[in-house]
């Protein structure tokens, strides 16, 4: 059975990519410095799936070390989840973020040629197409983008389209994430952030659980059918699952392809307040402050292509994803007692 390298395999999307790899029978090898996880994701892997992945604690851009897992195993592909992801500290710490998402792409790069392993999985963003020129966005609209995360992640798919070009032995499949929320329905794995949390889905979990007072929902003049945003939310498993069906395709061609995980579908703000309220029977108050600076009316993705090439289809709901963020929240605060 193929042998997986999963950098950042302990976080939020790469732990529920494990789950799903290690359940298909792939051999799994995690590398994550913990900077953004803790180890215990690492038991909760083995609970759901009786198999434990082996694991290397080391930082993705230290090449050295990044060498002795290349050596120690025998790895046909990498997946490449290891990099910073905030946005708002994106712009005062730009530094940060170009350094470790960088520089973890090109040591993989750089160890996998010496290593001979050719296939690669990357983790891209839909942000990549910064303000989209209609809706739904297709794969081979102009991209661009509105903050230094955003930036790293069009450098970084630069990169690889240059990689591609000179090696013709690599292969490449560059994935561009909507938004995932949601978590595995064991209740084991999902997101729980440190402080207060940046992105929607943590912070209604953590009002509807009465540990923030109110959610701040920025504008309701957008232009969208209830005035707040929208954009397209995919559960973490699907999201996963996605990363199978992109390591079946990565095996079978030479060059680089892009594909867009999403639903398709568009959900505004008040949208998934009020169904997460409807399935958890909770109340989410909730706020109209201004609009934040760089923020969109919509965005979702046309699925057609990684349908149509890679045979994936986002099969959870809207629902679905509520009411497993949630049901993560309650578990964890139970584990903890
Ligand atoms: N969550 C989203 O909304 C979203 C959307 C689009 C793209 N992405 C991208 O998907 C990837 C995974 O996102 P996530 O939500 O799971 O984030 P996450 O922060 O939960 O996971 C990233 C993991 O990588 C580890 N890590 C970071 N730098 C490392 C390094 N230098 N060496 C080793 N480990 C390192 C962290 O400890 C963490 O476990 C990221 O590249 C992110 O930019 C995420």
């Amino acid at each position: 059975m193929m042998k997986i390298l999963v950098t950042g395999g302990l976080g939020f999307i790469g732990s529920h990519t494990c789950v799903e790899l290690l359940n298909a029978n792939y051999e799994v090898v995690i590398i994550d410095n913990l900077s953004n996880s803790s180890i215990d994701v690492l038991e909760k892997l083995e609970e759901i799936t009786s198999k434990r992945p082996k694991f290397y604690e080391i930082d993705a851009c230290n090449k050295e070390k990044v060498s002795v897992v290349f050596k120690e195993n025998k790895i046909d592909a990498v997946i490449h989840f290891a990099g910073y992801k905030a946005v708002g500290e994106s712009v005062s710490e730009p530094l940060k973020y170009y350094r470790n998402n960088l520089d973890s792409t090109l040591t993989l790069l750089e160890v996998m040629k010496e290593y001979s392993c050719h296939n690669f999985v990357f983790s891209s963003s839909a942000t990549v197409y910064g303000t989209p020129k209609e809706l739904p966005i297709k794969e081979d609209f102009p991209l661009s983008t509105t903050n230094p995360y955003g930036t790293t992640k069009l450098m970084i798919e630069r990169i690889l389209q240059d990689v591609s070009k000179a090696d013709k032995d690599l292969s490449i499949i560059v994935l561009r994430y909507f938004n995932p929320i949601g978590a595995h329905p064991s209740g084991l794995i999902g997101e729980n952030p440190n402080g207060i949390p940046n992105n929607l889905m943590p912070y209604i979990v953590r009002v509807a659980d009465k540990e923030l007072p109110t959610l701040s929902v920025f504008g309701n003049d957008y232009n969208t059918h209830d005035g707040t945003g929208v954009r397209d939310y995919i559960h973490v498993v699907d999201l996963a699952k996605g990363h199978l069906k992109a390591l079946e395709k990565v095996v079978n061609f030479k060059g680089i392809e892009y594909y867009n995980l999403g639903t398709g579908k568009g959900y505004s703000v008040l949208d998934l307040v009020n169904t997460f309220e409807k399935v958890n029977n909770v109340k989410v108050p909730y706020k109209i402050v201004d609009r934040r600076p760089g923020d969109i009316d919509a965005c979702y993705a046309d699925p057609t292509k990684a349908y149509e090439k890679l045979g994936f289809k986002a099969e959870y709901g809207i629902e679905d994803m509520c009411r497993d963020s949630y049901n993560y929240i309650l578990k964890n605060k139970e584990s903890q007692k």
